[in-house]
């Protein structure tokens, strides 16, 4: 492709988000708007991606630190062109063309930047820029053309005729020839009436030079800017859609797309079933031929085949393997590992445990810091009673035990094998294996007081 230095503005406050966090910090499906424009860009395989930082600009650092980024820091926010100032050093020691984007437009996909590049490289255009048609220009800037329809100029919504017809926007996503830029940036003049500096007037600029300008039109939806809430829950259901229209072509059924939620990156197999009201978010995969009832939240797991989540669980990272049951109404918490065939039924929270394969706990229960072997019957209401008010202890369960209902393990505890405890039973010590347990007061039954 030939070298190609990508500048990625992102140093604006966004005070039409009306947000005391930085605009490109802000979450789209689960990550930063930023992260959608440092990826698309990554994926065009380029060696160094430069990023305008500014407004908390310490914040952004953070969460974009990686060794093929650079920060380039615009310590006053004087506008996009401002920002473009700001790289004049890095600018000084490249050779190729220089790729420029706003920060806040998450939806751009490689495939388009790659057709900027090649169609700039192809006219050998000093600038090429990427233009929408819309119904409704709104805030972005309209492109100006002559009478030969050639590009001269963008205009502002500062600077706006009430007139103007152009339905041409600009995306806000350029090539430059290095050259042009190096010597053009200095000379953009300050907008008197916003004190900012337009990147945008170095289109003008060269086009009253008599160059070259190239363009190339992409969908609005793919270079939608967002400015405000309303423009992020705009590009929210943009991005929602393209991934259901996904997985709905290679094979999952989703019954209501319109209220189902699926972060991008996440993997589902054939045959698997999303409810309405489903939301899966993070490193998550779903196996095949598995269904998510209403309601199912899932985060940072993985979930197998055949597996059958009732309405209104929520699971978080945690495993689930092939042929269990979840919910309705459960709630897996970080570290929780349900194997092979077994069950977790409504009213049942788990954190930190692992319950074995074809073991049952069916009902209102709560497993912490636990290990279940295979084929244990954990009776309702039965507690681990894991936290002593200073440190969490651990309960063995191991296989094939019975538990009886309202049964309170006191950990550390150790049951053993085969081993039965007799319903509302308070454990307090090891049981060996094949013993039955009964802690409980023993029934009385006394004559009434007569009155
Ligand atoms: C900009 C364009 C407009 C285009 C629209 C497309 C200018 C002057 N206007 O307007 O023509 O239609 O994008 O979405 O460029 N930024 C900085 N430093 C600053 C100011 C902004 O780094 O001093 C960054 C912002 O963080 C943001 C990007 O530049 O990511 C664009 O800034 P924004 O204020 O959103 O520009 P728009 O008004 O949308
Ligand atoms: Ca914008």
């Amino acid at each position: 492709m030939g070298e190609v230095l990508p500048i990625i503005l992102a140093a604006g406050r966004g005070i039409r988000m009306a947000s005391s966090m930085p605009k490109v910090l802000h979450k789209l499906l689960g990550r930063p708007i930023l992260s959608y424009v440092i990826d698309a860009v990554r994926g065009l395989g380029l060696k160094r991606i430069c990023v305008v930082v500014g407004y908390r600009a310490e914040e952004v650092m953070k969460v974009f630190e990686q060794p093929e980024i650079i920060f380039i820091e615009q310590r006053e926010q004087l506008g996009t062109g401002h920002a473009l100032m700001c790289c004049k050093e890095i600018l000084s020691d490249i050779k190729g063309d220089i790729l420029v984007l706003n920060g806040d437009t998450p939806l751009i996909t490689q495939n388009t930047l790659k057709r900027l590049i090649d169609i700039h490289k192809n006219e050998g255009s000093l600038i090429t820029l990427v233009i929408s048609k819309v119904k409704q220009p709104g805030e972005y800037g309209l492109i100006i053309r002559d009478k030969e329809g050639r590009i001269k100029g963008i205009e502002e919504v500062t600077e706006r005729n009430k007139t103007r017809q152009s339905k041409e926007i600009n995306a806000g996503i350029y090539c430059f020839k290095k050259d042009f830029l190096e010597k053009n940036i200095p000379l953009i003049p300050k907008n008197e009436k916003k004190g900012e500096y337009y990147l945008t007037d170095l289109i003008k600029i060269a086009s009253e030079k008599g160059e070259k300008i190239a363009e190339i039109e992409a969908p609005f939806e793919e270079v939608i800017g967002i400015n405000n809430r309303l423009d992020l829950a705009i590009a929210t259901d943009i991005l929602r859609k393209n991934i259901l229209k996904g997985l709905m072509l290679q094979g999952t059924t989703i019954i209501d797309p319109n209220s189902t939620y699926v972060e991008s990156g996440i993997k589902i197999g054939r045959d698997s079933i999303l409810f309405p009201g489903v939301y899966l978010s993070g490193k998550t995969t779903i196996g095949e031929n598995t269904i998510l009832e209403h309601g199912v939240v899932i985060r940072d797991s993985e979930i197998g085949n055949n597996v059958v989540i009732k309405a209104y669980s929520v699971i978080t990272e945690s495993i689930v393997e092939d042929n269990a049951k979840i919910g309705p109404f459960a709630h897996l918490r970080p570290g929780s590992h349900v194997a092979e065939e077994a069950k977790i039924g409504n009213f049942v929270e788990m954190k930190k445990s692992y319950i074995g394969r074809g073991s049952k706990a069916s009902h209102l229960t709560y497993l912490g810091d636990a290990q279940i072997g295979n084929d244990v019957n954990i009776g309702a209401g039965t507690i681990t009673c894991n936290y002593d008010g200073k440190r969490k202890h651990k309960t063995i369960i191991k296989d094939r035990a019975f538990i009886g209902s309202n049964t309170a393990f006191i950990a550390p505890i150790c049951i053993g094998e085969e081993v039965t405890v007799g319903a509302g039973s308070v454990i307090t010590e090891d049981v060996p294996d094949k013993k039955l347990a009964i802690a409980r007061a023993r029934q009385v039954i006394k004559e009434k007081k007569k009155d």
